[in-house]
């Protein structure tokens, strides 16, 4: 039995009762996350004359679709119909308020003084204060074993924090504001009392109200279960909900993550636990199913006959530096590709789901996880960056770095061909591509598209049919675009066709300052929004597929190809994608 209390129908209703309203008084034709009903649609909303009608950002008047968060099954809804409650009623008689103002957000960060909570959970967390995401009652407790005082952990937070560019006003009050509700607890990981002293706290802080909780662990892997253990049972609300946001890595293998999880779900429900895969809370990873599903052109084209074959490339301008103890324990494959990449993958290549619900879309992208032939040895190529000196500069080796032995095999870029065995991509290479101490730091998706059958212009390419292909790139990071390349009549008299983009490049559309991912995740689970979180059937098929791979290499001891730090990679990549009739899209003369 899980320890903590999941509170399903209570949780989703406090940021925004609204829609749960709106929601019952018409049953939904499909779900939608609460977070895409932001606080200013809701009051365009209210100024308009039909409850359901937004205000686009171009003025356009649409229906929004009505709304019931996944932990309000449809059956408990009937029930209630049935029973003549209507959903406020009962949310009363539980002692919840609908507005949010009788229920408190109580936010512990474990792991506080670490980077990733000091450059982006903390500054998530701020930014979502600024724009108004956060409840009106919340209190986050920064969890660790140094001492610190609260005014040491708010000097310490105000260092990474930042306003967006596009909205600077009250910038400092802002700040200051949010800081006073930031707070301070040490504590050993492992320790009841400690997290019995923090719940007191919280306690205090939520002064009666429901309380809502959630936990997010920034700490290292091995000592997960003894935090969520003990937080389970001496820190969990008691009369609302408790959430626990755990990170990367879930375990080096198939059997590891498989007891890491057995572990988790010995004091956890599965819907309490949120693995964050931070691409996924990425602008233009959430675009992609937008880019699809809604627009005519895309999905007609999104299959075998049209696509010849599909590329994810992540590459970084930086090593391991710092981080080369973690890193030489797991290497480029389980840190990018079995979850980044994969990941994107996954959400690239499934089937329309039902609905935006969790659920539905989790199961389209498990069945593409699933349909996934297992990888070969041979598709598969990996590097390890060698030190190089340019310019007077000499970068390091990624063996010079001091926590990673001189004998190390272990793989700091690594290429793969990968096949979905099904109707829809049969035969697709999904190519990818992922490195550390490359020259720039991008990721992107390469869509390349088949030949235009008995092409009339022909004689303008030549015999190199393969530039003419039209190619739609998403750029993920940095500088955000969509473009398509296209085959264009240069202007004039003659008949010369080049190559052109249809470019959708975001800082030039839009004038809003694009959110980190670590926002949309954290207020997604702060709402119990489910989607951009990993279930544990897709982690089970991730590691299903990678596995036997990593095994092999290491078992085999393959020795990875050296490539010089701040070069394209080794060459075994070009030799892997010749394989399969394809060239790299990012190193070509325009990309
Ligand atoms: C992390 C990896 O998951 O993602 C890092 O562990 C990598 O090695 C990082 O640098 C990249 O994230 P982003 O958002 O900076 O592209």
């Amino acid at each position: 039995m899980a320890a903590l209390s999941s509170s399903t129908a209570l949780s989703s209703s406090s940021v925004n009762g609204l829609h749960q309203r709106i929601a019952f008084s018409s049953p939904p034709s499909f779900l939608l996350p609460q977070r895409f009903l932001s606080a200013k649609l809701s009051l365009q909303c209210r100024r308009n004359s039909h409850p359901n009608m937004v205000l686009m950002e171009d003025g356009a008047a649409v229906t929004r679709p009505t709304h019931v968060k996944n932990e309000t099954p449809l059956n408990e809804l009937n029930e209630r119909l049935v029973l003549g409650t209507s959903l406020e009623e009962s949310n009363d008689a539980a002692g919840f308020d609908m507005n949010g103002d009788e229920s408190t957000v109580s936010i512990t960060v474990v792991g506080a003084s670490g980077d990733l909570a000091k450059k982006k959970i903390f500054p998530a967390l701020f930014a979502l204060y600024y724009e108004g995401f956060l409840p009106k009652h919340f209190t986050i407790f920064g969890y660790a074993r140094s001492k610190m005082t609260d005014a040491e952990l708010r000097n310490m937070v105000s260092r990474t924090l930042t306003c967006r560019i596009d909205k600077r006003e009250n910038c400092d009050e802002k700040m200051d504001e949010f800081l006073k509700r930031c707070f301070y607890h040490s504590g050993q990981y492992d320790s009841q009392e400690n997290f019995a002293a923090l719940d007191k706290k919280l306690m205090a802080h939520e002064g009666g109200r429901v309380s809502n909780r959630l936990f997010y662990l920034s700490i290292p892997p091995n000592i997960f279960i003894d935090a969520v253990r003990c937080a389970s049972s001496s820190a969990s609300s008691g009369n609302g909900w408790t959430r626990v946001i755990v990170e990367k890595p879930f375990g080096r293998d198939s059997e590891s993550s498989a007891a890491m999880t057995k572990s988790l779900k010995q004091y956890l429900k599965e819907d309490q636990i949120f693995r964050i895969d931070h691409y996924l809370g990425k602008e233009l990873v959430e675009n992609l199913s937008v880019l699809r599903f809604s627009n005519l052109i895309f999905e007609p084209l999104w299959s075998r006959q049209y696509i010849r074959n599909v590329q994810l490339i992540f590459s970084e301008d930086f090593g391991t530096e710092g981080r080369g103890g973690y890193f030489d324990h797991y290497g480029i494959i389980r840190d990018i590709m079995q979850n980044h990449l994969l990941q994107i993958l996954a959400l690239f290549a499934m089937e329309t789901p039902v609905s935006l619900d969790a659920e539905d879309t989790r199961n389209e992208k498990v069945k593409v996880l699933r349909s996934m032939r297992p990888l070969r040895l041979e598709d598969v190529v990996t590097g390890q960056y060698k030190s190089h000196t340019k310019g007077g500069v000499s970068y390091p080796a990624y063996t010079d770095d001091k926590t990673v032995s001189k004998d190390s095999l272990t793989p700091t870029f690594a290429a793969a061909a990968l096949f979905i065995d099904n109707a829809r991509w049969d035969g697709v290479p999904f190519l990818m591509k992922a490195g550390k101490a490359l020259h720039t730091r991008r990721t992107e998706i390469r869509v390349q598209f088949r030949h235009v059958p008995g092409n009339l212009y022909n004689r303008n390419f030549g015999t190199d049919l393969d530039r003419a292909t039209n190619e739609l790139v998403i750029r993920v990071q940095p500088d955000e675009a969509i473009y398509l390349k296209i085959n264009n009549k240069v202007p004039g008299l003659g008949m010369r066709l080049d190559r052109s983009h249809l470019n959708l490049h975001y800082a030039a559309r839009y004038s809003k300052e694009i959110p980190d991912a670590y926002e949309r995740l954290l207020l997604d689970a702060i709402e119990g929004e489910r989607r951009l979180f990993i279930r544990s059937d897709e982690l089970d098929a991730a590691w299903a597929l990678f596995t036997p791979l990593l095994k092999e290499l290491e078992e085999k001891k393959i020795i990875p190809e050296y490539y010089p730090y701040g070069s394209r990679g080794p060459v075994g990549a070009h030799y892997l994608a010749a394989r399969y009739n394809v060239r790299w899209g990012d190193l070509g003369v325009e990309q």
